[in-house]
């Protein structure tokens, strides 16, 4: 604001430039010279909320119990919704009351959990490329991101093994996330068990972001870190509504695990927030009682998505795989191009907007991000854009 005497607060000062700045400015000129752009810029669900969660939430909103502050915590009933969807989906035991917590979505929860346990001077260890919020409620806290790269030669999976001694003991938490944004990629069991035992080792609470846990291809479910003996003990995972059901814009999700962890992130919520609309839990909860076809659906479109647009990128000679989960798409650029010259090259020439992997952090330089969150046909006249740049 120009005049404003007041210079704002070093933690905000010290923020990476804002991701998509450069690109909504030329997407904006793009826009403005009448391109029709082909967004495969953003990860947000195109398609509604099912209509059972809608109705749901239209006779929740017109009960009086649910227009006063609702609990902190998330309504008991919510918390056993969540409960029981682990046991059915995962198999795994939850106490409703100790070891759920709702959220206002998980990013909320991701960008408070640090406030809970991190001093300054605390190393705070986070996957980059990653999901910005990570680094981002690590500095906020004070405490000092230590990023470990995913790298393809360790299939873009953190390497704890070259993670430095005296990182490992300043460490306080770690983030992980699985299915990955931007990457896609899915850990297995064993991966978790060697965070187990890292994370027991060196005295580091885990926080494994499992946003993505419910969109996966070819029928091959992603595990919870939950599932592996011991994680309870070690950490927490979070959750939300929004990608499994569509629900991006209700801001709801839930945190399970270990109770002091819960109980550190509740005390930091509790004088921050106040809590979700119940209204909107209510609707959690049909979502969360919901039989699985609601969400097969969804992951059938998404798979016969991923199924034009990645065979199509690997014919003009992309270097991509095929994503087994999440609606990403991690494409290797062509030799001669960086992140941003191949996002500014598809945008300035074919009109389509991607992600510049380098905005996930350094180790992401060398790749796009392009999402399935686009109908097929517009897949189609993308690649054929593409096709049309000769790039
Ligand atoms: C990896 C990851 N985690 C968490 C979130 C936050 O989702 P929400 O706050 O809607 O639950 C996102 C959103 O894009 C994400 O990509």
């Amino acid at each position: 604001m120009a005049g404003f005497p007041i210079e704002p607060a070093g933690r905000i000062k010290s923020l990476p430039p804002y991701l998509f700045a450069a690109i909504d400015e030329m997407k904006r000129k793009a826009i403005a010279r009448g391109v029709d752009i082909i967004n495969l810029g953003i990860g947000d669900p195109d398609l509604p909320t099912p209509a059972p969660i809608i109705e749901r939430l239209k006779q929740a909103a017109a009960d009086p119990n649910n227009h006063q502050y609702p609990s902190y915590e998330g309504l008991l009933s919510f918390r056993q919704a969540v409960a029981s969807w682990y046991q059915r989906r995962f198999g795994v035991v939850l106490d409703p009351v100790s070891e759920v917590l709702a959220l206002i979505g998980s990013k909320e929860g991701i960008g408070h959990v640090p406030l809970a346990f991190v001093d300054p001077g605390d190393i705070v260890l986070v996957p980059s490329p990653g999901y910005p919020v990570y680094p981002v409620a690590a500095s906020f806290a004070g405490g000092t991101p230590y990023l470990m790269p995913l790298l393809k030669t360790n299939g873009f999976l953190p390497n704890l093994a070259v993670i430095p001694k005296d990182v490992a003991r300043r460490a306080k938490l770690m983030f992980l996330n699985s299915p990955n944004n931007p990457t896609s990629v899915v850990a297995d069991r064993d991966f978790f068990k060697r965070v187990v035992a890292f994370a027991q080792e060196h005295q580091v609470i885990v926080c494994h972001d499992a946003a993505y846990s419910e969109i996966y291809f070819d029928g091959r479910r992603p595990a919870s870190f939950m599932e592996v003996d011991g994680a309870k003990d070690v950490g927490v995972e979070f959750h939300s509504l929004s990608k499994t059901f569509n629900m991006t814009g209700w801001r709801i999700g839930f945190a399970v695990g270990h109770r002091q962890v819960l109980a550190g992130l509740g005390k930091v919520k509790s004088n921050l927030d106040s809590g979700v609309f119940q209204a909107v839990q209510e609707a959690g909860i049909t979502a969360l009682e919901s039989d699985d076809r609601l969400t097969e659906g969804l992951r059938k479109i998404y798979q016969e998505r991923r199924d034009v647009l990645v065979p199509g990128l690997k014919q003009l000679g992309l270097d991509v795989d095929l994503p087994p989960a999440a609606f990403y798409v991690w494409a290797a650029v062509p030799k001669s191009y960086t992140s941003a010259s191949f996002t500014a090259h598809l945008l300035e020439k074919a009109g389509i907007v991607t992600t510049p992997g380098n905005g996930f952090g350094a180790a992401g330089e060398g790749y796009i991000r392009l999402t399935l969150t686009t109908p097929r046909e517009r897949l189609t006249e993308a690649l054929e854009r593409i096709r049309n740049t000769g790039f």
